[in-house]
């Protein structure tokens, strides 16, 4: 009678977590991925004088923001994109679902590994999901090969694929030739891309390159305040669209915002004014954050391979995605078979909350799980940031996870 819908399994390991914490015992939350960075004062600042605006905005967003935007894109990789073509909701999570929700039917190519919700989204959407298998040695990226390979699998007359990088929960991101290659192939099948490029901005080089660039003519590009402007809560996020998009598509996307949520927030639209307001305004702030980011990252995957358990280096955003396999027999002694029992006996046995493998488009057996390395308190801007002194939490997750697994 009712859909089959469950709890996502990023706010279970969060709910685990508290029960434990309730119990007095110490939890280093390694599960849960929330920016541990203020948005800038300027920004903060701006929200606290616009509270008095109650009034509802438009239901595709507030013009000058959605010109803000456009221009701020321009500004940081090049990504043209006219202020019509953007669309402002409460986080990007329901603008991908109203994208979805868009079609009427669709195969929807969705990568594995991949963010938890892309996967929920699509079935209650309707759609048929199609995963893209990656693997450890490619770096988890998606080739032109197994997109074509996936295609054989289709239902319906039209493709979407959602891409995201730097990804959730990988930490990676694709060079330019990789994602040339992968909008050769898209545009042969004709297929519509979602850019899932929430962590662009927290690219640690700095280089981030938007598929669109590659892929004009019909790749969507999702963003928002969320990660690189640490306001999760505040609820703003943006879909891109291309110069091209059928206007009955544009209208549906509008129809549906105008049937759910109405719009986003009005206060939090015009801090994003402000928050979107100049690129240059704003980079001191990313290189801050993407220094931290780099040096906990770094820190992390030399500490998980030293001690065997293999992971690459993060280029972006601020999770990563150990794999705990070489350590399979070991493990297996101990009655550990599943990345869901490896999380919990982790949890258990040190307090390290992590979350399973499965959650990621996974089965069972593959022991992996992502690691959100964001349980630490910032320095702020213009300090000195030290690893030990600022994310002791961090240190000490990291060694439990070690200590715990050599002591297998
Ligand atoms: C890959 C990815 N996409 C989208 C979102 C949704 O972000 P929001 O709805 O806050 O914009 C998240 C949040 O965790 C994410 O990790």
């Amino acid at each position: 009678m009712y859909r089959h819908i469950e709890e996502s399994q990023t706010l279970l390991i969060n709910t685990q977590s508290q029960v434990l914490e309730a119990q007095k015992k110490e939890i280093i939350k390694f599960g849960f991925g929330q920016s541990p960075f203020l948005p800038p004062e300027f920004v903060i600042d701006s929200l606290t004088k616009a509270t008095y605006h109650k009034e509802y905005s438009s239901v595709q967003g507030d013009a000058q923001l959605r010109e803000n935007i456009s221009k701020f894109h321009e500004k940081h990789n090049g990504l043209v994109i006219k202020p019509e073509n953007i669309l402002i909701a409460p986080g990007s999570k329901i603008l991908l679902f109203s994208i979805l929700m868009a079609f009427e039917k669709a195969d929807v190519l969705i990568p594995a590994p991949a963010w938890v919700s892309y996967e929920p989204q699509t079935k209650l959407a309707g759609h048929n999901s199609i995963h893209l298998a990656t693997k450890y040695e490619e770096r988890w990226r998606v080739t032109s090969a197994t997109i074509r390979e996936a295609t054989k699998r289709k239902e319906h007359k039209t493709t979407i694929m959602i891409l995201n990088y730097p990804g959730n929960p990988d930490g990676l991101t694709y060079t330019e030739q990789e994602l040339i290659e992968i909008a050769k192939v898209a545009r042969e099948m004709d297929i519509l891309v979602i850019s899932d490029e929430i962590y662009g901005l927290l690219t640690y080089s700095g280089d981030h390159h938007s598929f669109a660039k590659y892929y004009p003519e019909k790749t969507i590009t999702t963003t928002g305040l969320s990660k690189w402007c640490g306001a999760g809560g505040w609820r703003l996020g943006v879909a891109m669209l291309y110069d091209t998009v059928a206007p009955e598509f544009k209208k549906a996307l509008i129809g549906i915002a105008s049937e759910t949520y109405s719009c986003a927030p009005t206060p939090v639209q015009i801090a994003a004014r402000t928050a979107y307001k100049d690129f240059e305004l704003i980079k001191s702030y990313l290189t801050y954050q993407n220094e931290i980011l780099y040096k906990i990252g770094i820190f992390c995957t030399e500490k998980l391979n030293a001690s065997n358990i293999k992971v690459h280096e993060p280029q972006g955003g601020f999770y990563i995605f150990p794999d705990f396999s070489t350590h399979k027999e070991a493990l297996a002694k101990k009655g550990i078979l599943t990345s869901i029992q490896l999380c919990e006996q982790l949890l258990k046995d040190t307090g390290v909350a992590i979350l399973p493998a499965t959650a990621f488009g996974f089965e069972e057996k593959y022991l992996a799980a992502r690691l959100a390395f964001v349980d630490f308190e910032t320095p702020g801007i213009g300090k000195e940031f030290d690893l030990n002194r600022d994310c002791p939490k961090v240190v000490s997750g990291i060694q439990k996870i070690c200590d715990w697994i050599t002591a297998m």
